[in-house]
Order: structure tokens, then sequence, then C-alpha cells
């Protein structure tokens, strides 16, 4: 597949297109890897480093379902550190992360999934032989050395959570501890279709388009608000009186006009997304998430800072 048919792929497919409920984006994706691997072996050397973060992120990528995590691990990626997946415990798993470190220089993808805490204190991802190390040494060291660095999730992207008021922790985004490009796939959590889909993009073609905020257009280039199924509902002014309704979420503090994701068609793990479970979006892509869009259920007149 060439590289703007695989674009127009992951911002036009949609689950709600072909068998229903076994036909998500990341099937596709994995289909055409497969056909890449035809006539290239590799698979992305990938680091993946958990800091400051609720694991919500890998938890969504393993509830991705048709084809489950395990065909993604196994056909697209060569994980060669996780704190999440991998068996190694310990001084075996530093070992292992120095050694891969090391040998993958200059190729490997280092995937952050979460904030950095610059009170070192508060997150230690491991310890060595010559004491503690902090996120932000471990993604400041790893960060030089890889030739990609993926920021997964909105507290890596932006701070998101971990750095919502009255951050404690000082957590600021990746991008703020490293003084080269980051690529943001935000969202509270991720959606597993955006992860594989950028991984697939930097294993197949290299560095995808990004947007203002260092998003990948693939997935962020419309705001919720366009492909809303309630759009209609907007523009003849029916609002919902109450969350649960049918009509639109806007009275109800939904803030997707000003929010960049595909999730009215692209769905999670091909179900549901939800202005469709009749609950506003909350703007979790979005840079100033959560703050910028507190109070929820207020709507976006009131507490928008656009
Ligand atoms: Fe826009 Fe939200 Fe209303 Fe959908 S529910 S039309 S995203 S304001
Ligand atoms: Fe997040 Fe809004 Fe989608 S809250 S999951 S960007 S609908």
């Amino acid at each position: 597949m060439k590289r703007n048919e695989f674009i127009n792929l992951c911002q036009n497919y949609s689950p709600y297109q072909g068998n229903k409920g076994h036909s998500s984006l990341t099937h596709k994706i994995l289909a055409e890897v497969s056909s890449y691997h035809d006539s290239q072996t590799e698979k992305l050397p990938v680091i993946w480093l958990e800091t400051n973060c609720s694991c919500d992120n890998n938890i969504s990528i393993m509830n991705t379902t048709y084809p489950y995590l395990d065909r993604f691990l196994e056909e697209t990626i060569d994980l060669l550190y996780s704190n999440t997946f991998m068996a190694a415990q310990g001084q075996d798993a530093v070992n292992n992360l120095k050694a891969a470190a090391n040998k993958k220089a200059g190729q490997f993808t280092l995937v952050v999934e979460g904030a950095i805490p610059l009170q070192e204190e508060y997150n230690v991802v491991f310890i060595t032989s010559q004491g503690e190390v902090s996120a932000l040494e471990a993604v400041k060291w790893l960060g030089g050395l890889a030739k990609y660095v993926v920021a997964l999730g909105t507290c890596a992207s932006f701070g998101g959570p971990s750095a919502a008021r009255p951050n404690l922790s000082q957590s600021v985004a990746v991008s703020e501890v490293l003084d080269r490009e980051v690529i943001n796939v935000s969202g509270c959590p991720v959606n597993a279709d955006w992860f594989v889909g950028t991984l697939a993009h930097l294993l197949m073609y290299g560095r995808p388009e990004l947007d203002n905020r260092n998003r990948p257009t693939l997935f962020y280039g419309y705001t919720i608000h366009r492909h809303c199924q309630r759009r209609s509902y907007f523009d003849n002014g029916n609002f919902a009186e109450n969350l649960g309704e049918i009509e639109c979420m806007f009275s109800q503090g939904c803030v997707g006009p000003k929010t960049r994701a595909d999730c009215p068609y692209r769905k999670w793990i091909n179900v549901n997304w939800p202005v469709e479970a009749n609950t506003p979006c909350i703007g979790c892509t979005n840079p100033d998430f959560p703050d910028g869009s507190t109070p929820f259920f207020t709507p976006l007149s009131e507490n928008s800072n656009e």
C-alpha cells in the first residue's frame, strides 16, 4: 500500500463499514504490515517506558480486539523493554534496557506513557546498582538515543491529569524535557487504533505528518463536532436538557467543537463513543485537558478559554 493510501485508510476507515464488530482499523493496519513484511523483515524496535500515569493507555491497548494485542506485539513492533509487558524484573530488566538501548541506539522508538514529574521523588522508574533513576533522567537518557520519541496519552503529550491543578508533582509533558521532536498521540486514554496506526506509519513510511500540537493528522485532523452524528441537532438548536437524552450534548458541557479526534467514526473497541453513549465529549485529547474542560458538564461558552 502506498503512503497516501495508508493515510486515506487511517483518516476515513470506520468499523461502521464492513463486517460488524470484526473490522477495526487495527485489523486493517496489521494486514498492511503483513504485506509490508513480504518484502521487509524488520519490525519497529520499541522501548516503552511508563512514567507518571494511571496505566490507562496500556489497558486501552490491551483491550483491543479483532485482532488482539498479541498480533500487534508479534507482527509490528520488536518490544525491547516495557515496564508492563516484559517478563524480566528488577536488575535483569534494567540490564535488558541498557543492552537494548546501546545496541539499537539511533534505531529504536522511545514510547513514553505518562508525564514527567520535575519533583523527582514522585517517580522512580527503576533502581540500578548506582541508585534510583527518575523518569526525568530515564527519558533524557533514552530520548537522546532514540530515532523517534512518541508520547503516548495526554499526560505524556501535554501533562494531562498528572499536571492538573494543583500539580504537586510538577508534572510536565515529555516535549518539555527533551530538546527534540516528540510525536504526541494524545487521549485519556489513547485509542488503540491511534497508537497502532502511528507506530505502523513509523515502521512503513517514517515520520507521519503532524498538526500544530505535534499530533499525527492521521487521527487528529478534524474536530469531534465535524463528524458527530448529533450535528444536525446542534445546527437546528436542539439541545439535550439532561444527560442521557438523544439531542446535542453542547448544553451538557460537550467540548467536541474544540476537540480534535476521530471518535465519532473510529469508536472504542469498535463499539461506542461518549456522545453515542449519551454523555458529552470532555475533550480528553486536548492540550488543556482536564483543567480546560472543567467544571465538567458546563456549556463551552462558560468555560472555554479559546
Ligand atoms: Fe458537537 Fe458535541 Fe453536539 Fe456532537 S454533541 S454536535 S460534538 S456539541
Ligand atoms: Fe475523548 Fe472526546 Fe473522544 S472525551 S474519547 S476526545 S469523544
